[in-house]
């Protein structure tokens, strides 16, 4: 069994790990410190490397929730550079899904690999031109191709340097083929760099047989790998990324369309996935596009995981209710702690080999530690996130007293809100042509919150997984797997579960 699996859990564990967690969630309870037997806490040498769905496997167990004051591309960017994954919200109008899949194609051109689709020009073309269309994509290299796209030459900024428009053509300055390595059929980062560091080049185009362009490798962007060593990629090298559909309207159509921009996995994302609307959406996603990665949720039960189970879903999102932002137990008295939520999942989905997404209520950096032992395979955090530079919104600046000196000041502040917020559903209908019956008849499961700004997301992640690897070092493990094995030996062992006074020396500060 490879080390991003959860580990599969014996008869009288599971009983004594759903006895313990009923009725409970992550600050009913401490871990109880083992004896360490890592050195040093060091992040890049712990394996934390888990599952997302059947076939995508993480270096750091975190993903952004797809949440429309959350993921977008830079989030996305962030999180799959430094090992997660980002899921990009449906959270556009109805019928308007070219924006979504914008997002999705700029995650997957964040230049980190082979580019599939480099910025090219004729060879015709005059100089002026593709000095243009540097400036305009801000690229310093285009490639040269006829009207066949068969490869040319190479036009860099500095062939351009100095040069006067006047009459000139790109073929009168481009690096012509014959004077290029050039390489046939697709490639690995790995075999690209030793190509360039053999014949001392900085571009590698590819070509097919008959000499049309494939793609292009530059030194530069192997050099960013490189300083990303735990980043989630594609075979090509590409940032992967996730985007949500929802389950009526416009999904099948925004499915097709977000599969074409390349999207990794997709995430069939409603309230209460337990239900007739779920079993048909997941049908009519697996009839038109096969065997497409496909997470679903949210469920809360093992009746619910089981449900999803056997519809043959890659990944299951757990959680009912435990959001920073929503508000579905206070409107309707439904929901499961999710302490309870992911052992009572966990059990259910034990063996099968399908991934659960802990999804929700990770407030504090040590709680993602318990959802991961629970359940979690890996954790979807909103909330955590919120105000943060990678977020989408802008910045409002409101004014705040500070109690000290009585004095106002103007603090900066970003947009948290829920999906199911009146808010987050009115952007998503066109309020225009919107039948305000249909408003009206909104039973809202969300709230709007200011948070404040704050800097990048990276930083945060990066926190949280220090914090997780001295998780590891106190449960005296020495990778997540490790950790998980130790707990699921003797939950009971492991977990001490907190009187009220207990609870508020731990966690109320
Ligand atoms: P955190 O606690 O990390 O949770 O902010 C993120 C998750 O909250 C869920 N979510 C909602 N749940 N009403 C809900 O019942 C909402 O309006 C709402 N918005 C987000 C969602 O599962 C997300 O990943």
């Amino acid at each position: 069994m490879g080390s991003e699996e959860f580990p599969r859990i014996e008869p009288p564990a599971a009983r004594a790990a759903a006895e313990l967690v009923r009725g409970t969630t992550f600050d009913d309870f401490l871990l109880t410190p083992q004896r360490s037997v890592i050195v040093r806490r060091d992040p890049a040498a712990i394996d934390l490397s888990c599952r997302v769905s059947r076939r995508l496997t993480l270096r750091r167990p975190i993903v952004s929730a797809n949440m429309d004051t959350v993921t977008r591309a830079p989030m996305a960017i962030v999180q799959a550079e430094e090992g997660g994954l980002g899921i990009i919200d449906r959270g556009f109008r109805s019928g308007d899904i070219q924006p979504q899949v914008r997002e999705v194609e700029i995650v997957k051109r964040t230049q980190h690999g082979v580019i599939g689709d480099p910025y090219s020009v004729a060879p015709s073309a005059p100089v002026d031109e593709a000095a243009a269309l540097m400036a305009r994509s801000r690229v310093g290299t285009l490639v040269v191709v006829d009207e066949r796209r068969r490869l040319q030459g190479l036009l860099t900024e500095r062939d351009l340097r100095f040069v006067r428009g006047e009459g000139l053509r790109v073929a009168d300055r481009m690096t012509p083929r014959d004077r290029l390595v050039v390489h046939e059929g697709q490639i690995s980062p790995e075999e690209a760099e030793r190509i360039m560091v053999e014949r001392k080049i900085k571009k590698l185009p590819l070509v097919d047989r008959e000499g049309r362009l494939l793609g292009l490798v530059t030194a530069r962007d192997l050099v960013k790998q490189r300083r990303l060593p735990f980043a989630t990629r594609d075979e090509q090298g590409r940032l992967r990324v996730g985007a949500a559909i929802g389950a009526t309207g416009d999904y099948l159509e925004r499915a097709g369309e977000l599969i074409k921009a390349g999207v990794d996995v997709l995430v069939i994302d409603i309230a209460h996935g337990h239900s007739v609307v779920m079993d048909r959406a997941i049908g009519e996603v697996r009839k038109r596009f096969g065997d497409v990665e496909l997470i679903a949720g949210n469920v809360g039960t093992a009746e619910g995981t089981k449900f999803l189970l056997d519809r043959g879903v890659d990944g299951i999102k757990v959680g009912i209710g435990p959001g920073g932002g929503c508000t579905t137990r206070m409107t309707t008295s439904f929901g499961v702690p999710q302490g309870q939520a992911l052992v009572d999942c966990r059990l259910a989905a034990d063996g099968s080999g399908v991934p659960l997404i802990a999804d929700g209520g990770v407030k504090r950096h040590g709680a993602l530690a318990l959802a991961l032992l629970f359940g979690g395979d890996c954790v979807m955090l909103g909330s955590a996130f919120a105000g943060t530079e990678e977020t989408p919104g802008e910045v409002v600046h409101k004014s705040v007293l500070l109690p000290e000196s009585q004095k106002t000041v103007k603090v900066p502040f970003k947009v948290l809100r829920g999906m199911a917020s009146l808010e987050a559903i009115r952007d998503r209908l066109d309020v225009e042509d919107a039948d305000l019956v249909e408003l009206d008849a909104i039973g809202a499961e969300g709230m709007e919150i200011s948070v404040p700004a704050r800097g990048s997301a990276r930083t945060i992640v990066r926190d949280m997984i220090k914090h997780l690897c001295s998780s590891i070092s106190y449960g005296g493990a020495g990778s997540l797997r490790e950790l998980r094995e130790k707990f699921w030996a003797s939950p009971a062992d492991c977990l001490i579960k907190l009187s009220a006074s207990s609870r508020r020396e731990s966690y109320d500060r």
